[in-house]
């Protein structure tokens, strides 16, 4: 059974010109792209996508970081998507990435760490509903 994930190429990314090879990635694996928008969030839009970590010492500068430049959000369907994207983007650190995931090939720092992939299907209706609106 299909299911949908919302996905964002962030900032650092997006500054560096790696936005096609990051879509790549996914596409590769057969997932399907059903939405997909390049622009800013919103410092709204980013509380509510990050509300789990509100209070923790790297909220205020994730906030910051993921409303600092353009982004590209997307919405990804086909089976397992979920587990999918997470798997292809690897670790939360880049440096804890394995090689040949999103993050292990195209990331060095916790705080940019390339792309963000929702963590459950509960999170990915919350964050396609804040980020599109459905
Ligand atoms: P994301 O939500 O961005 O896809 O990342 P994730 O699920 O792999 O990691 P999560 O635990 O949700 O953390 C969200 C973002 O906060 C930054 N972070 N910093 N300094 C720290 O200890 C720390 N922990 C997390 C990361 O940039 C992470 O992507
Ligand atoms: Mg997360």
């Amino acid at each position: 059974m299909d299911q949908r994930t919302y996905v964002m190429v962030k900032p650092d990314a997006v500054a560096r010109g790696l936005i096609a090879q990051i879509i790549q990635r996914f596409e590769d694996t057969g997932l399907v792209i059903e939405r997909l928008e390049l622009g800013m969030v919103t410092r709204d839009q980013a509380a509510a996508n990050y509300a789990e970590h509100e209070g923790k010492p790297f909220y205020e500068g994730l906030i910051d970081y993921i409303t600092s430049g353009p982004v590209v959000k997307m919405v990804l369907r086909g089976p397992e998507s979920v587990m999918v994207v997470r798997k292809l983007m690897g670790a939360t650190n880049p440096r804890d990435a394995a090689p040949g995931t999103i993050r292990g090939d195209y990331g060095l720092v916790l705080d940019a760490n390339v792309v963000h992939g929702s963590d459950s299907p509960e999170s990915a209706k919350r964050e396609i509903a804040i980020f599109f609106g459905e």
